[in-house]
């Protein structure tokens, strides 16, 4: 048992309570940024003549040697130590000798602990904003190149009106595009430092907070002391997008399973991306996007987690606190291996244009075009909408398209009809005719695409580094 606090302890801790208490197990996550802390915490201690040139200088090269030791594998962080704030300062003493002792002043766990969290978040939201880059990158081919693939529009699933593979994949753009917005805005708002907050009440040495904050890239220190060590926000804040994130990928997963279902057939999941039965030698599973709606459950329990360990904690510091890691760092994990695999899933499907098209032509998606040419040529739009459902109906009893119906069968229901009523009905004419702003038809389609191409130039996926 490695512990920084001993001193007015007369007795060793129990075991349990030792194992129970410790962190380490997960929090060894955090030594880059523990260390990184630490020696902006000593440029500025030393700055401040708190320590004198050659003490800053000792330390700073012990925790750099500590940072290149674990990277490279020489040194290990055991579970000796309580947590990751003890291994490195443990290190140092070891390392320098009693110099080492001082890294430690004007500091508590309670600030060094939240500094640590929020540049581990930070350095995540900007993996995430980049992970959503390459997706929508991979969203934005598919648009550019199914502009005319027609498919149908559903509501309640049941085929409504005709779409474009396009448009539909182009629904999914703009719900990560708000993604990454989210991903912005959080980074925005987290980016202060609580370093020099100490245990809840700042510190008696001299510390320039901004010094620190600037040093280690935030915008500015946080603004109250007591806040600065129990404020979770930023990863509730995180959480909750990331959840969202895999809303928005399971809905997607789901459209794809039915998509690659015999039924529809509308995709094929490449050979690298989908799996095999043991037993039934026909089948090829779309498993990863299976996984990826099902992974969609821990990380909502994740952000529920943490909403339930922050309520009811009295100000400032409370170990409860603790449990903000793992759930997060799960969550993180998650997230980023189902952006991954469903990103190059994306990327490899291939479209059956020829089934979409079939599809959407025989599910009437046609119909409201019916009422629409009525309404053209007239008749009111309730009393077009009764003849084009009465055409339908005469349709199934036949088991025809509206489009295989002769004009004599059109004008039984109206006189209205004419023959370019099968021009107006087609597939092509009936997208292409939705020029509204988000629309389907090819020119609202070709400004989506154009403005996306913009979005994407202007938003790297370094954006936020
Ligand atoms: N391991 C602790 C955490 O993750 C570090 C802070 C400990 N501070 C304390 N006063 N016990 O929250």
């Amino acid at each position: 048992m490695a512990q920084l606090w001993g001193g007015r302890f007369t007795k060793q801790t129990d075991e349990l309570v030792y194992a129970f208490n410790a962190s380490i197990g997960f929090d060894r996550r955090l030594y880059r940024q523990d260390i990184e802390g630490s020696i902006a915490h000593v440029k500025m201690l030393a700055k401040q003549k708190i320590l004198t040139p050659e003490e800053g200088d000792r330390i700073q090269e012990g925790l750099a040697g500590i940072l290149r030791d674990v990277e490279s594998g020489a040194l290990e962080i055991t579970p000796e130590y309580e947590d990751i704030h003890s291994f490195v300062e443990a290190n140092l003493i070891d390392r320098i000798g009693d110099i080492g002792k001082k890294l430690h002043t004007g500091r508590s766990r309670n600030d060094q602990v939240a500094l640590d969290m929020r540049m581990y978040i930070r350095d995540a939201v900007r993996t995430t904003d980049g992970l959503l880059f390459d997706l929508l990158a991979v969203l934005q081919r598919i648009m550019e190149e199914h502009i005319d693939t027609f498919m149908p529009g559903f509501t309640h699933l049941q085929k409504a009106q005709p779409v474009t593979l396009a448009h539909h994949v182009g629904a999914y753009f703009e719900m990560f595009r708000r993604d990454r917005a989210r991903m912005e805005d959080i980074c925005r708002r987290m980016n202060e430092c609580p370093l020099g907050a100490g245990a809840l009440a700042g510190t008696t040495y001299p510390l320039d907070r901004a010094y620190t904050a600037q040093l280690l890239g935030f915008d500015r220190p946080t603004r109250n002391s007591m806040d600065s060590v129990s404020d979770r926000d930023y990863v509730i804040e995180y959480l909750a997008a990331l959840a969202t994130i895999m809303m928005h990928l399971s809905r997607f997963s789901e459209e794809i399973i039915l998509w690659n279902s015999n039924e529809y057939g509308f995709v094929e999941l490449d050979d690298a991306f989908s799996t095999g039965s043991s037993i039934m030698p026909q089948k090829k599973n779309p498993d990863i996007a299976e996984l990826v709606r099902g992974k969609t459950g821990r990380v909502y329990g994740a952000l529920m987690g943490m909403l339930t360990t922050m309520k009811g904690l009295p100000l400032a510091y409370n170990k409860d606190m603790q449990e903000d890691k793992e759930g997060v760092f799960d969550a993180i994990d998650t997230v980023t291996s189902c952006l991954r695999l469903f990103t190059g899933m994306a990327d490899t499907m291939k479209f059956n244009r020829d089934a979409m098209e079939a599809s959407a032509r025989n599910g009437f998606t046609n119909a409201t075009d019916v009422a629409d040419y009525l309404v053209n040529h007239g008749v009111p739009f309730r009393d077009a909408h009764g003849i084009s459902g009465r055409l339908v109906l005469k349709c199934i009893a036949e088991g025809k398209a509206l489009d295989d119906l002769t004009l004599a069968q059109f004008r039984e229901e109206s006189e209205a009809f004419g023959e370019d009523i099968y021009e107006a009905i087609r597939m092509k004419t009936c997208v292409e005719r939705r020029l509204t702003e988000g629309a389907p038809g090819q020119a609202a389609m070709r400004e989506a695409i154009a403005e996306n191409r913009r979005y994407l130039q202007e938003t790297p996926g370094d954006r936020l580094r």
